[in-house]
């Protein structure tokens, strides 16, 4: 099956987060993953799995150039310097030439966006990315962002169905970049909600996928994770079925402001290592 994709960078509109996993449960996840058809694998310098990342990758046996890899620089390295020297230490942790994608992990209020988004594009002017983006941009951070750099592809975001991102969203849909939703099954809260349930029964599917077809059926793609290879499939299983204009209404009704999971700002000095 060949997996949509979104936007200039031709993202897959399905990827495999990677968060939290470690070790050789990591490289199995990945390598299972990319047997099973996935396409897309998500890191970040700060997941300290790249290598996992990059062994999985190898032990797939999917040729590089099929695949899409993105990382995320750690906002503690947002000086120009220190981005590309990150850049390069990604690279040699993941084995690769190049990433796909590398995006700012989260805004660092404490270094100039200027400094930081000039670094990011030489970066990809140096081949070491072939596409950059951001992470956890706020509508005015985007609005900044994109004066600074007309070449980002990317805003990846929590998104699931009880967080309300609709102006994010629209915002990044003004200046053409693809949404990635992360968390896009609310950490596994999705699982027992009753509407969700409703509605996957009546497609013979679980409420974590009416959950990531919600998304992907936006246009929005998703980068689910599990450490379990049979979840794998089951979250990749999204293709063959459409909900309902009624029923993407409903879900979007479960949306408010506070259902936010990931609560976090980077604070750290510039200096903060
Ligand atoms: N840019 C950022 O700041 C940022 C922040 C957070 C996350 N991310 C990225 O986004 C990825 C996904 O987000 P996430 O890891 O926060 O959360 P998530 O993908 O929404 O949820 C992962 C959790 O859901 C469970 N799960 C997976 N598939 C399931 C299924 N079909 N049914 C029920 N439970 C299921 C997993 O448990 P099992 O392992 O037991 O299956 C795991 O505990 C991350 O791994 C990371 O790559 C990026």
């Amino acid at each position: 099956m060949a997996i949509p994709a979104i936007g200039p960078a031709r993202i897959p509109i399905i990827g495999l987060g990677t968060w939290d996993l470690r070790g050789r449960t990591c490289a199995r996840v990945v390598e299972q993953a990319l047997r099973l058809g996935y396409r897309h694998v998500d890191t970040a310098e700060l997941y300290d799995n790249e290598g996992e990342v990059g062994a999985g990758l190898r032990a797939s046996g999917i040729a590089r150039d099929e695949v899409f890899v993105t990382t995320k620089v750690w906002p503690s390295h947002f000086a120009a310097r220190d981005l590309e020297r990150s850049a390069k230490e990604s690279l040699t942790r993941l084995r690769l030439a190049h990433v796909d994608l590398l995006l700012l992990h989260w805004p660092n209020p404490h270094i100039p966006l200027s400094e930081t988004l000039g670094a990011l594009c030489k970066v990809k002017r140096m081949g070491l990315a072939h596409h950059i983006g951001i992470s956890n941009f706020t509508v005015a951070l985007i609005e900044q962002a994109v004066k600074l750099a007309d070449e980002l592809v990317c805003n990846q975001v929590e998104m699931h169905p009880f967080l309300d991102q609709s102006k994010v969203i629209a915002a990044c849909r003004a200046h053409r970049i693809a949404v990635v939703a992360y968390s896009p099954i609310a950490r596994g809260g999705v699982k027992n909600h009753a509407l969700l349930g409703r509605i996957g029964k009546a497609h013979g599917k679980t409420a974590a996928q009416v959950s990531l077809r919600f998304l992907v059926q936006q246009g929005i793609a998703v980068i689910p994770r599990t450490s379990r290879v049979e979840r794998l499939s089951e979250n990749l299983a999204i293709f063959d079925f459409e909900l309902s204009q009624a029923e993407m209404r409903e879900i979007a009704g479960l949306a408010n402001r506070d259902g936010r999971i990931v609560d976090y700002a980077f604070s750290g000095s510039p200096k903060w290592d």
